[in-house]
């Protein structure tokens, strides 16, 4: 069994993911906002690639029913209801409804995995409930693949470390699992910043810029490790979390 890290959303070849356990990082702040929504009893989010997308989708629906979401230079788009902060995706907003979601890098990494097995959106605030997930599946033979969405599609450090977190405590007390460089070099990452999540959210371009943007509070928010301990799965185009209601 092997566990492969790749960088950015679009990047990686089919055969990353075809027939794999797929673990889907964006932690600044797709990954965390959708993790809050599906804690929160939003029904689904339904990641998209466009704003466009999700205003065509919304039609489909009764409008108490939606909630249009997502950010653009990690700004609200005009119109919707609600930007990309976890911190909106509060029990009173999200309860029963379907969350629309487009973000730059997180919702195009999560809709980029073709032929996956099961495609699962990770990030420090539900680290152990995945945790547990991926061992599973690892002990049973599965190859996993963690997608680091990234930040221009490109590496981003906070993804990174959060992949390493994942890598190292996955393959602990595992013999034989092969790790490509990417995921070697993750694991070395986490180890550099431990349970430092807010020195390295401060280290990362990324995380500097949500300070500039105002949005310094979210960083907290993406550092509570197991915070929202579901296990968000994207199955038939939309994201659900796993649990009584939807045994697999
Ligand atoms: C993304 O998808 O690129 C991010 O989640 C951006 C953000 O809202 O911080």
């Amino acid at each position: 069994v092997r566990i492969d890290v790749v960088f950015g959303a679009v990047a990686a070849p089919a055969s990353e993911f075809a027939g794999r356990v797929v673990a889907v990082i964006d932690v600044l702040r797709a990954s965390t906002s959708i993790a809050a929504a599906l804690a929160n009893g939003a029904r689904a989010v339904v990641p998209l690639e466009s704003s466009d997308a999700v205003v065509m989708r919304a039609k489909a629906f009764e409008r108490a029913d939606v909630l249009l979401a997502g950010e653009r230079k990690t700004k609200p788009i005009p119109g919707f209801d609600l930007g990309n902060s976890p911190r909106e995706f509060t029990r009173p907003v999200v309860e029963g409804k379907t969350v629309l979601l487009t973000t730059t890098n997180g919702t195009p990494a999560i809709v980029n995995t073709p032929g996956a097995r099961d495609v699962v959106i990770a990030s420090y605030v539900n680290y152990t409930a995945v945790l547990a997930m991926l061992r599973a599946a690892l002990r049973g033979g599965a190859d996993i693949t963690i997608v680091c969405a990234g930040r221009d599609r490109l590496f981003a450090l906070e993804d990174a470390g959060c992949a390493g977190r994942f890598v190292y405590n996955v393959t602990k007390r595992l013999g034989d699992v092969a790790l490509n460089d990417a995921a070697q070099a993750c694991a070395l990452i986490d180890r550099k910043y431990g349970d430092q999540l807010m020195r390295l959210f401060e280290a990362s371009e990324h995380g500097r810029l949500l300070c500039e943007s105002g949005f310094a509070e979210d960083l907290e928010e993406c550092a509570a490790i197991d915070s929202y301990p579901v296990i968000p799965l994207y199955q038939d185009r939309q994201i659900t979390k796993l649990g009584p209601e939807r045994e697999r």
